[in-house]
């Protein structure tokens, strides 16, 4: 596929979480090739290195950084923000990338639901500690990857950290739900700010994604992959909403394919989202930080 990518990111400064691999890595090199500072982060320092280096060389764009982090733990993520505020003073988007659906259930160095701690908390920890400088570089974006198998997820406030009937389908369902519900709780609460706040679908995409799992899901990934496009075409919403002028009002949506689509029902749920957004509040330890 031929892409053709215009400098429209010159001068803006873009952090992605999980930008070693997949959809991350595309990402990164789409809007690394249209001009932007891009700051990768993700677990393995070594890979980043290797990451930065390949697309400094592929794109010619020098301003590539990275800062490694594993994000499943809140320490490591306040740690992260405050890494890349004595480098930065300025924010223009944060892309909330990094996810994993994990076979059996395990918890985070906190005690959380893994996928819960990787997919949703650690982007609404860094998100809050990263939003005073994402205000000030308005007009900013704030793009979380979800999935359109967040319409298999529900939250059950019985049992959010799901220690009862765990499958890797009930953990990566809530925790993509839960990236829908925080885009739009955030999205509301920052209106005004000039900052938009948005989600996608990437599509089924192939990567490593799922690499772990055994069974069902396995079956499932394995039998889809003939009809998985490639990791640079499911960068493609992320790139668009990420640097596109369509969409530099637009907040508070979910996108597949470029285009705006209509979540599930519970996602639109604003009584779900508040009392799911206290929760993370509380899991994180952010009190107030998100307010406008
Ligand atoms: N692939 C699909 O079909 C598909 C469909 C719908 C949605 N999505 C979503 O798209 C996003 C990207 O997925 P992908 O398919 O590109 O997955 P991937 O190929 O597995 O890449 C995942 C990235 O996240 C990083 N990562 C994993 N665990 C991490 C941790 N604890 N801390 C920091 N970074 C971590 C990985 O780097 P290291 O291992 O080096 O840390 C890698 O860079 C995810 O949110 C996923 O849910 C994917």
């Amino acid at each position: 596929m031929t892409t053709t990518y215009n400098d429209s990111m010159i001068g803006k400064i873009v952090m992605i979480t999980g930008a070693t691999g997949g959809i991350g890595r595309e990402t990164a090199k789409g809007l690394a090739y249209m001009g932007a500072t891009v700051v990768l982060v993700s677990r393995s320092t070594e890979k980043l290195i290797r990451v930065a280096s390949e697309l400094k060389s592929e794109t010619r764009n020098d301003h590539i950084d990275y800062l490694p982090c594993d994000l499943t733990s809140m320490e490591n993520v306040r740690k992260l923000a405050s890494d890349f505020k004595e480098r930065y003073d300025r924010l223009d988007v944060l892309i909330n990338n990094a996810g994993e659906i994990i076979n059996e259930r395990r918890t985070s160095v906190d005690g959380y639901e893994y996928t819960l701690a990787l997919d949703h908390l650690s982007h609404f920890l860094l998100t809050a500690l990263l939003q005073d400088i994402i205000k000030r570089s308005a007009p900013s974006k704030i793009i979380n990857v979800s999935s359109m198998a967040h319409i298999l997820g529900h939250i059950n406030f019985d049992d959010i950290m799901i220690e009862k009937g765990y499958t890797p389908g009930k953990a990566y369902g809530q925790a993509k739900l839960a990236n829908i519900l925080f885009t739009y709780e955030l999205a509301r609460r920052l209106s005004k700010t000039g900052v938009t706040v948005n989600c996608l679908h990437p599509g089924m995409v192939r990567t490593n994604f799922g690499k772990d799992t055994t069974g069902a899901w396995k079956l499932f990934l394995l039998l889809s992959k003939p009809f998985m496009i490639s990791a640079r075409k499911g960068a493609q919403t992320s790139i668009y909403l990420a640097s596109s002028p369509d969409v530099v009002s637009v907040t508070g949506k979910y996108f597949a394919k470029k285009k705006e689509k209509k979540s599930s029902k519970e996602s639109y749920d604003e009584n779900v989202a508040k009392r799911f957004w206290e929760i993370s509040e509380k899991l994180t330890g952010m009190g107030q930080t998100h307010q406008e």
